[in-house]
């Protein structure tokens, strides 16, 4: 093989309903279907070269090169893709991310969804997006559904070519905007991946997951009616739940800090009082808050006054991950 490159520029995204725990956690095959936005300018974008030079694959992150287990996850998830192309050849991958890693936006969901769509280009390999999805799942679950655009299902399904990620309406169908309000950008104890295991050691895991068609249910109505109300309602009860599984885990994990509480009561207030506003919380203690782009500046105005708020980052509805024309380079 003679060296090849590609491109690929994901958006993260936030999940509406959630994700927590695995059925099968060496295909990350979830516990429950989930529903996200991806999030428009939140990006990491990647690019990959399979070069037979290479004794091994090399990672360079926001312009740092990585080792130990950073660089074995992208290395395990590689080794996927190069068994579908039949080839052996070490790569190379560059990778940006335009936000801060570890600020509580899913840095792995915009991260494996562009390794996967700009490693399986570069691989010659060629897939339809449900096939990208469900690869790009194999590194990180969140990131399957960054591979299509704007409002996004992924079906748990019953194997890995099932569980894959598919858009239920284009980033146009709704003007909802994303204010994510960093309380701290300190990296998380525990992260995802360890966190998944633990879910099933919460005697409400099983209550959440059987409840999981109900919630899905009103969320995806409450996108396709852009029913605000009913969406704003199902989205705090889903994050809820997953934060009382989290925190009856054994151990237990408590990502929220006293800001987290404040903001979340601000939001309840802010509502009560007639403004069209939601949180959600994935696992961290920063908030996502969940408005429509006619409130975007009166709210983020709002949560940077709220004392221990950091800064507020702003997303709108992103689209698919595409492949670029421009590569990045190792300086
Ligand atoms: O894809 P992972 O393993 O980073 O898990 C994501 C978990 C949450 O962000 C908490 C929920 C979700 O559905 O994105």
């Amino acid at each position: 093989m003679t060296q090849t490159i590609a491109t690929a520029r994901a958006c993260s995204n936030i999940a509406f309903i959630k994700y927590w725990g695995n059925r099968n956690s060496a295909l990350r095959l979830p516990a429950n279907g989930s529903i996200s936005m991806n999030l428009d300018g939140l990006e990491t974008v990647t690019t990959v070269r399979f070069d037979p030079a290479l004794p091994a694959d090399r990672l360079i992150l926001d312009g740092k090169e990585q080792g130990g287990e950073v660089l074995e996850r992208v290395s395990r998830h590689l080794d996927h893709l190069r068994t579908l192309a039949g080839i052996q050849t070490r790569a190379l991958v560059i990778s940006r991310n335009n936000f801060p890693t570890g600020a509580g936006i899913a840095s792995s969901a915009s991260a494996f969804s562009a390794l996967t769509v700009a490693a399986c280009a570069a691989l010659g390999l060629r897939l339809s997006e449900r096939q990208l999805s469900a690869l790009a799942r194999l590194g990180s679950g969140s990131a399957c559904r960054s591979v299509p655009g704007g409002f996004v299902e992924w079906y748990a399904g019953r194997d890995h070519d099932s569980s894959h990620a598919q858009s239920i309406a284009p980033p146009e169908h709704w003007a909802l905007v994303d204010l994510v309000a960093i309380v701290s950008s300190a990296h998380k104890a525990v992260g995802s991946t360890g966190g998944h295991a633990l879910a099933p050691t919460s005697p409400l895991q099983a209550a959440r997951v059987a409840d999981a068609p109900r919630r899905l249910n009103i969320c995806r109505e409450a996108i396709y009616k852009r029913d605000f109300e009913a969406l704003a309602d199902v989205i705090e009860q889903d994050a809820l739940m997953m934060h009382a599984v989290m925190m009856t885990s054994s151990p237990p994990l408590i990502y929220w800090l006293p800001t987290t509480l404040h903001i979340m009561q601000a939001v309840q207030q802010w509502r009560q009082a007639g403004l069209p506003v939601a949180f959600t919380i994935d696992a961290g203690p920063n908030v996502h808050v969940i408005t429509t782009a006619e409130f975007r500046a009166q709210l983020s105005q709002r949560l940077a006054q709220i004392a221990g708020v950091d800064r507020v980052l702003e997303a709108g509805p992103g689209g698919p991950t595409r492949l670029l024309d421009e590569h990045l380079s190792a300086d």
